[in-house]
């Protein structure tokens, strides 16, 4: 049974996918007829509902990344295959303590939210009002706005949080911000920036190189889909080639100090 609010996935016989917030009086309309969505009311997860064609639509629930695919954006987002290696290198879960510099869309809060779950909490700092308030629907509609503190501000204003588990940066100058790091996490935490050039990258180095942080490693992540056809396996002909660099680091208040 599938309760009128939950998130559905609709796939059509052409693997073409709709993500809809299920309302029993909603019809979706589509090239092979319209989809009564009343009919959910009757189904499972995994089954499917017919169009008045008489075509069938699998009903899926969708995961974090059909999610993640469907938000509205108006920034750079950060894309599922960076946020993986992301979520492992800052060790989000269940009750991590989290800061996020640049909400932008919302696409990698939506994965902090999702990870940090009810008892934990993403502090997401974002400067321009619009860009906060994408980001605030693309949380609700996927129901996980009580798990964010948005906060519309400049960071460079300073921040007032201390302690935190884990930090991450996504704004076009992070190594201005750095100060602000290092008062936001406690010490050995992971912190983790994604920076689209590689002049950018040079830049945070370099200043990372004048403060507390260890374990600096930085990472670039290319994921290559393939046609899956058993019998002619080879790799699809077009591929996103850059999305952008990410940098880690640990917060290291013990270091000796630099000459
Ligand atoms: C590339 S977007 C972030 C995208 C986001 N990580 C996502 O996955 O959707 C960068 C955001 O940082 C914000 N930003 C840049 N500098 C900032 C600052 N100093 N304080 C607060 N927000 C800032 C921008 O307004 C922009 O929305």
């Amino acid at each position: 049974m599938i309760y009128p609010g939950e998130l559905v996935q609709l796939v059509s016989p052409k693997g073409k996918r709709y993500l809809r917030t299920f309302n029993p009086d909603e019809a979706l309309h589509t090239h092979e007829g319209k989809l009564d969505l009343g009919l959910l009311r009757e189904t499972d997860f995994g089954d499917y509902i017919k169009t008045h064609l008489g075509k069938k639509y699998r009903v899926l629930k969708p995961t974090l990344h059909d999610l993640l695919k469907n938000i509205k954006r108006e920034t750079q987002i950060i894309y599922p295959k960076d946020i993986g290696y992301i979520l492992l290198k800052l060790s989000v879960g269940p009750g991590s303590r989290i800061i996020e510099f640049g909400s932008g869309s919302g696409s990698l809060t939506l994965a902090l939210a999702w990870y940090a779950g009810s008892t934990g909490i993403v502090y997401s700092f974002e400067r321009r009002e619009k860009f906060m308030e994408i980001c605030a629907n693309n949380l609700a509609r996927v129901g996980l706005q009580d798990n964010v503190q948005q906060i519309n501000q400049d960071i460079e204003e300073g921040i007032d949080l201390h302690e935190m588990d884990c930090a991450f940066i996504d704004v076009r100058t992070p190594w201005e911000c750095l100060d602000q790091v290092v008062q936001g996490v406690r010490n050995g935490a992971p912190v983790g920036f994604l920076l689209p050039t590689v002049n950018q990258v040079s830049a945070l180095l370099e200043s990372m190189d004048q403060g507390p942080f260890s374990d600096v490693e930085v990472v670039e992540l290319m994921l290559r889909h393939y046609k899956p056809v058993s019998d002619r396996l080879r790799p699809e002909d077009r591929m996103v080639a850059h999305t952008g660099f990410l940098v880690f680091a640990r917060l290291n208040k013990n270091m000796p100090e630099k000459e």
